[in-house]
């Protein structure tokens, strides 16, 4: 009886995440080029905006960040461009492992934080999803952080000395998990994050790193899937952080 009952909470909160994904389709607009995140809430939109682009046909430019998403826009019927357009980007649609009061976030599970960064940064809209047990008071995950694999060893001692606790990302038999552009990953424990900007720069200021998954760009807009089957609109520009 108890697990017909988390049966059915679970597919209560799958129809939830799917509304949350077509809610966020109100940004897509004619004419936009959309840089799509990885993972698996992104998955959901990449389903939903192939179903919308298809039902009112028209194309809209997409840039994957990783080659997991860039497969499913890809069965979505997506038109993907190159991502020497990143210079272009209108909006950026992505997931969020963990994300604290003032909207400073984790981010990176997939190991796609790079890329995801970069277009980011290079999007003028930048609109996350995220389920409810995402959202927390201070940032406490294991903060992902893509290495040059010659450092490895080296930034390992590095972050312990600023308090980390690194583990290099493996799959389950032991292999070293690879980026898309060829780098390994440390998951990192530092505890509670209470600074994250100033604990990224530190992460940033070893040779070796490559990009940490502590994201404080600056978000329009945050869709949140809750428990109770809503989905709540959050527009942190005009909330104080
Ligand atoms: C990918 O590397 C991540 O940054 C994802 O955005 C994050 O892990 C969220 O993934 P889910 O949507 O699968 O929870």
């Amino acid at each position: 009886m108890k697990f017909i009952i988390l049966g059915v909470i679970e597919i209560k909160f799958e129809v939830t995440l799917e509304k949350m994904a077509e809610e966020a389709l109100e940004n897509v607009e004619e004419n936009i080029t959309i840089g799509l995140g990885s993972g698996s809430t992104i998955a959901r939109f990449v389903d939903a905006l192939g179903k919308y682009l298809t039902r009112i046909n028209f194309k809209v430019p997409v840039i994957p960040s990783s080659l997991q998403i860039q497969t499913l826009a890809e069965r979505a019927g997506l038109d993907i461009v190159q991502p020497r357009l990143t210079s272009s980007i209108d909006l950026v649609v992505d997931g969020v492992d963990q994300m604290d009061k003032n909207f400073n976030m984790i981010k990176g599970g997939g190991g796609a934080l790079l890329r995801e960064k970069v277009l980011m940064k290079a999007a003028k809209k930048v609109v996350i999803l995220a389920d409810e047990e995402k959202f927390v008071e201070v940032l406490s995950r294991k903060v992902p952080i893509e290495v040059v694999p010659f450092a490895r060893v080296f930034v390992q001692k590095e972050l312990e000395k600023i308090g980390g606790k690194p583990e290099l990302r493996t799959f389950k038999k032991g292999y070293p998990f690879f980026t898309d552009n060829g780098n390994v990953i440390l998951d990192v424990d530092f505890g509670h994050i209470d600074e994250p900007p100033m604990l990224l720069s530190e992460i940033k200021n070893i040779p070796g790193v490559v990009e940490a998954g502590i994201f404080i760009e600056r978000l329009h807009i945050i869709y949140k899937a809750c428990k109770d089957g809503s989905v709540k609109k959050i527009t942190p520009e005009v909330e104080i952080r």
